[in-house]
């Protein structure tokens, strides 16, 4: 899964992928969070959380944020970037190990997938559905070109997400990344607000 591969990046840099410097990863951030349907989140997951940047953007719409990576120099970085943030919780966990907490209503699988072999990302997407609230919604988000070290593309990540069989509420793409809103609660956005 390329471990060695991921601890080199945060040996070398304190923001591998640029996510504070890159218009490209700010413009994705704004639509993660615009393609929400819900204002506000009870208790959101966030798996693979790097330095904790769109941990940081997610706080802002949820009571509570558990945020975890594999790579405890990330944790550590994320843990001090997020240190006044009461509602913030960064623990170092493994996606292939057993969910560290449950009833999420929100879960933000952010560039993760694409690290697991399609069983483990089954795997994960089974823990998912035991560990999604009733009315949770998931949006995942996956870079679609061939990078290292990458099992699967943006693209099989997605279709593993969506083979949950999770109700799908909203698509996003481009020729960069894939975005994917799915959830228990199927309803639209104005539905929930009695527009329609
Ligand atoms: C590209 S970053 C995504 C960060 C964040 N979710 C975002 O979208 O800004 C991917 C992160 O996933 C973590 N990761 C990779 N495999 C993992 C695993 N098996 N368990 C937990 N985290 C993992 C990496 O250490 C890295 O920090």
């Amino acid at each position: 899964m390329g471990e060695e591969w991921l601890w080199d990046q945060y040996a070398q840099s304190p923001d591998p992928w640029g996510f504070d410097e890159r218009w490209y990863e700010q413009r994705k951030y704004a639509l993660t969070l615009a393609a929400l349907p819900r204002r506000r989140y009870r208790r959101v997951f966030e798996p693979g959380c790097s330095i904790g940047a769109l941990t940081e953007r997610l706080a802002e719409r949820a009571d509570h944020v558990l945020a975890c990576d594999l790579v405890p120099t990330a944790v550590e970085r994320a843990r001090r970037r997020l240190a006044d943030l009461p509602g913030v919780t960064v623990h170092e966990w493994d996606a292939r190990a057993p969910w560290p907490g449950t009833d999420f209503d929100l879960v933000v699988v952010s560039e993760l997938l694409y690290y697991l072999t399609v069983a483990q990302a089954r795997a994960f997407c089974d823990l998912l559905l035991q560990h999604l609230a009733e009315d949770g919604h998931v949006v995942g988000v996956h870079w679609r070109r061939p990078a290292d070290p990458h099992v699967l593309t943006g693209d099989e990540a997605d279709r593993v997400l969506r083979d949950t069989g999770l109700p799908v509420l909203a698509t996003w793409g481009d020729e960069d990344f894939v975005l994917t809103v799915l959830g228990r609660d199927a309803r639209s956005v104005a539905a929930v607000e009695g527009l329609v």
